[in-house]
């Protein structure tokens, strides 16, 4: 019914227009729509529209070519319903937890610097990515047994490694922009594994592997934002290894890693300033100490101390001390791989070099050192299409 009216109404209105809009304006019929396109209004309007078009269709080709990732696109990366990050949180909840605690802190150091924090906390969401392949390889993700116990350093190196060409690979399928997956290669940099070198060189270097063969495949941090989240990486895990963490050891633990990235040279090309690196370390240090704050005991903690502080008072005195052959078994400590000391082994045989032009061994793949399912050959070889690039 409404429709049936709605005809002879527009045509009444056309009617009318059609006789009376041209005499008022004292335009002629054919020269109506030249008139309106001339007109200031028919300019703004027109001119807005088209702009805005322009703009809409234009802003991801230049952003893109300009290597920056638009505010929108970075709050929709940032959303814990992303498919990926469900990922990341429901494969490696370890390295999930590891992330977000991350994330916290690269915020606060690049505010610190003025750098672009989003950008930094979305890459610390995603900068793990690839242990989602292959969680049970990473310590973090471990429910009792560890796998790399019944495998040789340059396996094991090669199963951490991929987390990085693996990273690289997932997030370029899924379409994330080139300044999220920039963080992915470079968190590590192209720096030593030094758990499974030292691990190697400590059983005589059987395969005459050299200290390249066990170096990450990826590149330093070229950009403030992705230095400071190599320094996160580093401080974070390594914080978990503090035991009864106060400020003076939080300060030396953030002191000793930012020193030892820039003695490494892995701060080089990341564009960041002497006093910029000292802010980002005191803004590290008060971010720890803030996690690390004291909570009151409760009741049943101080009378569990209590017990515990008078247990040895109770037992009988302390007998001739033991045989040597009767004391308890070592148990090795377990630490994050990344956060192991330095530690020579104490006669260390020298390497074999391959044979000039001959690819090392774990480059290969072989019988005794299989490449890990997921592990591309040479991460870090230029010929290797999952291989870091930049423009
Ligand atoms: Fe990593
Ligand atoms: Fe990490």
């Amino acid at each position: 019914m409404a429709n049936g009216l709605l005809l002879p109404a527009f045509a009444a209105v056309s009617l009318v227009l059609r006789q009376f809009v041209p005499v008022v304006a004292g335009f002629q019929r054919p020269q109506d729509l030249v008139a309106l396109l001339d007109s200031d209004l028919a300019g703004a309007v027109g001119g807005g529209l088209a702009s805005g078009l322009l703009a809409l269709v234009t802003t991801p080709i230049i952003l893109r070519m300009l290597g920056v990732v638009s505010r929108t696109t970075l709050y929709a990366l940032a959303e814990f319903e992303n498919p990926l990050l469900k990922q990341i949180a429901a494969k490696t909840p370890g390295t999930w937890a590891h992330s977000l605690a991350m994330a916290n802190m690269a915020d606060m150091a690049a505010n610190a610097i003025r750098a672009d924090a989003l950008l930094v906390r979305v890459g610390a969401y995603y900068h793990d990515l690839g242990k989602s392949v292959q969680p049970e390889y990473f310590i973090e993700n471990q429910e009792g047994k560890n796998p790399h116990d019944g495998l040789a350093p340059e396996v094991s190196a090669d199963a951490i490694f991929s987390h990085v060409t693996e990273g690289v690979k997932l997030a370029r399928r899924h379409k994330l922009p080139e300044a999220v997956v920039e963080f992915i290669y470079t968190h590590h940099g192209n720096g030593l594994l030094e758990y499974f070198w030292h691990k190697n060189m400590a059983a005589g270097n059987p395969k005459g592997l050299r200290e390249e063969d066990f170096c990450y495949p990826g590149v330093p941090p070229q950009r403030p934002e992705t230095a400071i989240l190599a320094l996160c990486d580093a401080v974070e895990a390594a914080s978990r290894t503090l035991k009864d963490p106060d400020l003076d050891k939080v300060r030396q633990l953030v002191r000793q890693i930012v020193f030892t990235k820039l003695d490494q040279g892995m701060l080089n090309e990341s564009g960041l300033t002497i006093p910029e690196l000292q802010k980002i370390g005191q803004s590290l240090v008060e971010t720890l100490r803030s996690s690390f704050h004291v909570r009151v005991k409760y009741p049943w903690q101080r009378e569990e101390e209590a017990r515990e502080a008078s247990a040895p008072a109770a037992k009988a005195p302390a007998p001739a001390p033991a045989p040597a052959a009767a004391s308890a078994p070592v148990v090795e400590e377990v630490i994050p791989l990344a956060a192991k000391k330095r530690e020579k082994p104490k006669e260390a045989p020298t390497p074999v070099p391959p044979a000039p032009g001959e690819d090392p061994a774990w480059a290969r793949g072989s019988a005794e050192r299989p490449r890990m399912v997921t592990m591309p050959l040479g991460g870090r070889r230029p010929d290797d299409p999952t291989g870091p690039s930049r423009k």
